[in-house]
């Protein structure tokens, strides 16, 4: 049997997604900027899939500019505060993806920027006062926080965060990769400067995504050399991909509750059976469905002398999991999120993360494989 239960890493194609794209690639070859019909075709694909999308989060179809996924994206919101936008400082965590941690230290390093790193409790959370007491200096600043972590699932209070943010005038940017497509998003109630999409989190195409820019931020070129994406990311489409994303978007949002019961279900099921299985297992990050990104349950296992083959042993017993400390994982350095929550690195570690095509057949076989590799002391 084979299990994969890495879906924060990447989801299975949806069939329909598919299917939509393969629509596209067979028909529509032409480029979107032409002005005959085969390129207008392709554009009516972009622009519905766009409005689309700006329909189910509730903003401007302008406000949202396609990209190669979520790196893309954050790389251009942090970009755009520093060098269009005045910014000064950003406020930020030592725990983000390194699309935001390494962008962040780039700007740094080569646009002086002030760069606060806000203290984080033992489930990664930050304190909303540190924020507040930073905020109130009159500081250009770019707050850049992302939704959900994908490696410990805990949650931002996103909504707290924007209020906060607009109170003091500051940039507010989320990294909402792993919730978008997840969550429920009124982007007009939100109110928040920048967010990001990667299609691949969500069971459609990986290298598409898209920047959300509210109107008010008013960014500037980010990609030049084209008139594309109303002259802020230049370059010929991915029009499959669009549509695909699209797709995906639609699915995701079609039962969105029902998913959400199903994969929390899951969730809480594995927690409940683990602690079964290991008087000693511990939880990182935030694990109540409000607090937690309900995909995502990482585990810190008992000491085991051969802890570093876990996840090998599991990978060839069919199970694919992924793991933060280097001595699961067999890399050298082990990660900065767990490191930066103060895990105990010397435990063994696996990040569970489930999609709504994963079964409870499938969890249990991961649970039995997980206790023979226990079993046997590997
Ligand atoms: C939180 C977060 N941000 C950004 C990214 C990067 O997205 P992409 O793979 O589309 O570049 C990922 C993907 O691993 C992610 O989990």
């Amino acid at each position: 049997m084979n299990v994969y239960l890495d879906n924060a890493a990447t989801t299975p194609m949806a069939p329909e997604v598919v299917d939509s794209m393969i629509a596209v690639l067979s028909q529509h070859f032409g480029n979107p900027s032409s002005t005959h019909s085969f390129g207008r075709q392709a554009k009516a694909l972009i622009e519905n899939s766009r409005r689309y999308i700006a329909q189910l989060l509730n903003c401007a179809p302008s406000e949202l500019i396609f990209t190669s996924g979520g790196t893309e994206a954050d790389n251009m919101a942090i970009h755009a505060a520093v060098t269009q936008l005045g910014v000064k400082r950003i406020i930020t965590t030592s725990i983000e993806h390194h699309a935001v941690v390494h962008t962040v230290e780039s700007r740094q390093h080569n646009d002086a920027i002030d760069v606060v790193f806000l203290n984080l409790d033992q489930k990664g959370n930050i304190d909303l006062m540190e924020l507040e007491g930073l905020l109130n200096h009159n500081v250009p600043t770019l707050v850049s926080l992302m939704h959900a972590n994908n490696e410990i699932a805990t949650l931002l209070p996103l909504s707290d965060v924007a209020k906060m943010c607009r109170k003091y005038g500051a940039f507010f940017h989320s990294d909402t990769v792993q919730t978008m497509g997840h969550y429920q998003f009124d982007l007009k109630a939100l109110d928040i400067d920048f967010i990001t999409c990667a299609a691949h989190k969500f069971h459609g195409p990986k290298g598409v995504g898209f920047l959300y820019v509210n109107k008010n931020a008013r960014a500037n070129s980010f990609i030049h050399g084209g008139s594309q994406e109303r002259g802020l990311r230049g370059g010929t489409e991915n029009i499959a991909g669009i549509v695909g994303l699209a797709k995906a978007m639609e699915l995701a949002y079609e039962d969105l509750s029902k998913h959400q019961k199903h994969v929390w279900g899951l969730k809480s099921y594995m927690m409940d059976q683990l602690q079964g299985l290991f008087a000693d297992v511990a939880f990182l990050g935030e694990t109540s469905f409000e607090k937690s990104l309900y995909t995502v349950l990482n585990v810190s296992l008992p000491q085991s002398e051969k802890a570093g083959l876990l996840l090998f042993t599991l990978d060839l017993k069919g199970v694919a999991v992924s793991g933060g400390s280097a001595c699961t994982s067999g890399a050298a350095k082990g990660s900065h999120v767990l490191e930066g929550i103060k895990a105990n690195a010397s435990r063994p570690n696996a990040r569970f993360s489930f999609s709504r095509y994963t079964t409870k057949k499938e969890i249990d076989y991961a649970l039995k494989q997980l206790e023979e590799v226990y079993q046997k002391n590997l």
